[in-house]
């Protein structure tokens, strides 16, 4: 097999400490077989201190040339300032619209080990295993027109627009029925048909494409209002969820904290057969805990798990991966996220250790 290319991008905040414990875990795979090589690239803050903009074209073209990509997080306080556009947040749109990365899939599974640590009672979480496929590169994120005016009142307006073609609702639903397949069969397609119109034809696309190609999957429509409370109330009726993007923003982080922690939460974010998709822990930079190291390092570990299986052909090995990432958590290692008092490194250790 040919080696593969990884692009990591630490970013900002606890994201180089996480991204530290990945380059471990690829180092112990190494010696396992996979053939691996990695770049490193600035990004978010760390980019706009060095280079002034939160990613620069090199980084992109780096990104769109490699396997995969892999970050960390970015932001933080420091950046606050900093002109909208040149927002660290700015640079991870650009980086997610360039390489068309339209189909974000956000996991939220409850390891057993865990299955306290929610804030939801354990028989509602034990065995939870659902996925968020979230459109990513269109919607009110990116929909123009957008900008604040002033009015010749001397008001001020705000303007977002939320905006889907059939075909970006297609290609996203596409990779959610697929997915289901190979799961429990289930997807939820969670819009406001009852009151957007983008909502309504995301539905009316969704059932064409249903009725077409996938009907051997179960499709349910619910409102994604209704979504949000249902994840809540019952989460394990849930298999995938299919929804736009910013309704896709806001039930994963709801559904993330189902687990008890957004510490070990992966995603993959995916375009075009063969095009290298975008890595990237759930959680944030973390700037109150960044230095210290006590961030949990499973997010990113379990990122990298994605990768390996996604996009560079070592399912293999993510087996592995997942299998280790278990086991140091039935050895009770436990970062202050978990309740515990291991540091990033101990956890990393834990996981390298399993995988040896
Ligand atoms: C996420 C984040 C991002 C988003 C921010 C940092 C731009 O909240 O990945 O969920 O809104 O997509
Ligand atoms: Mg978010």
């Amino acid at each position: 097999m040919s080696t593969k290319l990884l692009l990591l991008l630490p970013g900002d905040g606890i994201g180089p400490e996480v991204i530290g414990e990945v380059r471990r875990v690829i180092d112990a795979l190494r010696a396992q077989g996979l053939k691996l090589d990695t770049e490193t690239a600035p990004f978010g803050g760390a980019s706009i201190d060095q280079f002034g903009v939160p990613i620069t074209d090199e980084a992109v073209a780096a990104a769109k040339a490699a396997d995969a990509v892999l970050m960390g997080a970015v932001g933080g306080p420091q950046w606050a300032k900093v002109a909208r556009d040149k927002r660290p947040e700015a640079g991870l749109l650009r980086l997610r619209q360039e390489m068309e990365v339209f189909a974000n899939l956000r996991p939220a599974i409850c390891f057993d080990d865990l299955a306290d640590a929610s804030p939801l009672k354990r028989d509602l979480i034990a065995g939870l295993d659902i996925l968020i496929v979230r459109e990513l590169t269109g919607g009110v994120y990116f929909g123009q027109p957008r900008g604040i005016e002033t009015l010749p009142d001397g008001q001020r307006r705000g303007v977002d627009t939320q905006v889907y073609t059939s075909s970006e609702i297609r290609r996203v639903a596409r990779v959610a029925f697929e997915t289901a397949r190979k799961r429990r069969g289930v997807v939820h397609s969670a819009e406001k048909s009852n009151v957007m119109e983008s909502g309504l034809l995301w539905k009316e696309e969704v059932t064409a494409l249903h009725a077409a190609e996938y009907a051997d999957v179960k499709l349910e429509h619910i409102l994604a209002d209704n979504c949000a409370m249902q994840l809540v109330k019952a989460p394990k009726q849930f298999d995938v969820i299919v929804t736009d993007n910013l309704f896709g923003d806001i039930l994963s982080d709801a559904a993330a904290m189902l687990t008890g922690s957004i510490g070990l939460l992966p995603s993959a974010a995916l375009g075009e057969a063969g095009k290298p998709g975008l890595y990237e822990p759930v959680h944030g930079s973390a700037p109150d805990i960044a230095g210290k190291g006590v961030a949990n390092p499973l997010a990113a570990i379990l990122s990298f798990e994605m990768a390996l299986r996604l996009s560079l052909g070592r399912a293999d090995l993510a087996d592995k991966v997942r299998a280790a990432v278990v086991a140091a958590l039935a050895a009770g290692v436990r970062t202050p996220d978990l309740g515990g008092k291991a540091t990033t490194r101990e956890m990393g250790d834990a996981v390298v250790k399993a995988l040896a």
